[in-house]
């Protein structure tokens, strides 16, 4: 399992090398019995929406508090601004190492310091280098430092889903990431790109699931019954849907 790999080396190395260190009140048992909880491959990983309920165990947004110097934690990338939590950029770095996408298409470039970090992130954890494709309407406050060579950026009005380039999308290399940090049309966008997604591939939807309103519950209904559930290893990983997108790093069955 790749996310837990180094878990299990380190389990061997300490057990072959310091045994009564591993015992229970030995230096080394606590890491011991974290490396069953970092293993993703438990059975009751994956969830359908309508069975996850809207608890959250804080609310990743108001944390830390955005009106303080520290709060936002600038969110910035490379000078650039990059609106994430630090909870999901953890999240992100986690999924692109064990998915090792070959497209993450995002909406919502904004100043293209998000597109910026995610074509960064490729770069360093993936063995097949992909791309970043990232889609705004605004594309004139993309910064001249945004350039990378695995990140492209479009001009499109996703109000509208005949704007998407669909000869793009049928030739990007799977697996995919689909990040909509746009929320514009968010369900007639899912349904659209949806198509698109093979088993296996990810949409994450951010900001907009935190509402948990009567069009986000009848959205990831639909949702469910275009096979997607809810990876609740990501979801969960820092607490009950401690992330920008509760209940919504979906993954196609
Ligand atoms: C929350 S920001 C994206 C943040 C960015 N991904 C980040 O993490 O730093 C949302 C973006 O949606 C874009 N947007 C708003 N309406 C849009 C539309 N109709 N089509 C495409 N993009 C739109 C805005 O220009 C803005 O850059």
């Amino acid at each position: 399992m790749k996310l837990a790999s180094g878990y299990r080396a380190f389990w061997e190395a300490a057990h072959k090398n310091y045994p009564d260190q591993t015992k229970p009140g030995g230096n080394l048992d606590w890491i011991i019995a974290i490396s069953s909880i970092v293993n993703g491959e438990c059975s009751d990983r994956f969830a359908k929406p309508s069975e996850r309920g809207w608890a959250s165990y804080f609310h990743a947004k108001l944390f830390p508090n955005r009106s303080t110097k520290v709060g936002a934690l600038a969110q910035t990338y490379k000078g650039l601004l990059n609106i994430k939590t630090p909870f999901d950029l953890h999240l992100y770095t986690r999924l692109i190492w064990e998915l090792q996408p070959q497209t993450i298409l995002e909406l919502g470039s904004l100043q293209g310091g998000s597109g910026l970090w995610f074509a960064d992130q490729m770069s360093v954890l993936c063995d097949n280098k992909g791309g970043v494709h990232s889609f705004d309407i605004n594309t004139e406050c993309i910064h001249e430092d945004a350039i990378h060579p695995m990140l492209k950026f479009h001009q499109v009005d996703l109000s509208d889903v005949s704007n998407f380039d669909q000869d793009l999308l049928v030739n990007l290399p799977h697996p995919w990431i689909v990040v909509d940090d746009a929320n514009i049309e968010i369900f007639p966008v899912f349904s659209y790109l949806s198509q698109f997604l093979l088993s296996g591939d990810y949409y994450v939807i951010e900001d907009a699931t935190m509402r948990a309103d009567k069009e986000i519950i009848d959205g990831l209904e639909l949702v469910e019954q275009s096979r997607f559930l809810v990876d609740t290893y990501y979801t969960d990983a820092f607490g009950t849907n401690l992330t920008c997108a509760p209940n919504a790093w979906l993954r196609k069955s």
